[in-house]
């Protein structure tokens, strides 16, 4: 029963051209986004933030899944709604970041290690209470010269693994994030080999812990040139590169891949997207879809900007970049009919 609900999930999540909303930013990244902008670091200004994108019009149409904090999810919507309850009646699945971030890991200087298994299991029963129906793990895998190590992958890979495991057994569908960030010089090349290096660690590790692959989503990178290469690649050659590097090691049992935006520009992550699909979709065994938190949030953020008047510009702005994925997830998107949009 409980596998057949875990797979309805992941299947529901991942149907037709909808995507995933992330909207989980911890209170650190939230504020650092909001003092970029001068928006005042409060509780109360990050929730009528939150309450601004659950209550966006038509929201429901383009978004399957919205991954809230810890925070958001305690909080109401103006009427009084928890969020949860406000984006199921939106028809959006709520989930949960339930990682405690990404802290130094011993002996590995420049590397990370995602903690907070211990006592995950109480907090994902918490969090079904609540209403949350998915999860998401994010690990941070850095490209330096000497990076990453076997030690970084492997401890990031056990983490995801474990914490996958806890999931499923709470009911909770596992949305698995192997992060490799776009930071570096580093070619496209360089990060296609340590893409694929990090995705076989982790299957390896959700096979060893019995994770059930159709009951789980993963959330990656897609395989980009670091943002300080000088040599920047197409968007087909990215499209090209990412899937032949998701093909050499994903199993096709897993429902759906849904890419995490990583700080690329909002028209690009939603161009190399819809590239992906219209090349390679008829042919692959997973959905190609998306998981972004700033591609879809920063027009909206820029707009409010904390004020209450600002609200219907930033839910038009919101709206229009999750729609613009949604169509990227049909290989309809038009980047020259976006570009004005862009600038
Ligand atoms: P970005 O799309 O901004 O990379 O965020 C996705 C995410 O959820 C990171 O954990």
């Amino acid at each position: 029963m409980q596998a057949q609900r875990l797979i309805a999930t992941a299947q529901a999540l991942m149907a037709g051209d909808r995507g995933l909303l992330a909207m989980d930013e911890s209170t650190g990244t939230c504020n650092k986004r909001f003092a970029e902008l001068g928006i005042a670091l409060t509780e109360e200004a990050r929730r009528a933030y939150r309450d601004m994108i659950v209550t966006t019009p038509h929201l429901g149409d383009a978004i399957s899944g919205a991954i809230l904090y810890d925070e958001t999810i305690r909080q109401k919507t103006l009427r009084g709604l928890p969020f949860a309850r406000a984006l199921e009646d939106a028809g959006i699945i709520p989930g949960i970041k339930v990682d405690a971030g990404a802290k130094a890991l011993a002996a590995h200087p420049g590397e990370l290690v995602t903690e907070g298994l211990d006592g995950l299991r109480e907090r994902l029963a918490d969090y079904a209470t609540m209403g949350a129906r998915f999860a998401k793990w994010r690990a941070v895998i850095t490209i330096g010269g000497a990076t990453p190590s076997r030690g970084c992958i492997e401890a990031n890979a056990h983490a995801l693994a474990r914490y996958a495991g806890l999931c499923q057994e709470a009911g909770l569908v596992p949305i698995v994030e192997p992060e490799v960030l776009m930071d570096g010089d580093h070619p496209l090349e360089r990060c296609a080999a340590v893409t694929q290096a990090v995705l076989l660690a982790v299957f390896n590790q959700l096979d060893t812990q019995q994770v059930m692959l159709e009951g789980m989503l993963l959330k990656p990178n897609m395989v980009l040139p670091g943002a300080a290469c000088t040599e920047q690649s197409t968007v087909d050659d990215v499209a090209d590169a990412t899937v032949q590097c998701f093909s050499r090691a994903v199993p096709a049992a897993v429902p759906g891949i849904a890419f995490l935006s990583g700080g690329q520009a909002a028209g690009l992550a939603s161009a190399r997207l819809n590239a992906m699909n219209v090349r390679f979709k008829s042919r692959l065994p997973w959905a190609l879809s998306f998981s972004f938190a700033r591609a879809i949030q920063q027009p909206a953020l820029a707009a409010w900007r904390g004020v209450a008047a600002n609200v219907p510009a930033a839910q038009q702005a919101l709206f229009h970049r999750a729609d613009c994925n949604r169509a990227a997830r049909r290989g309809e998107y038009d980047a020259q009919a976006d570009a004005p949009r862009q600038a």
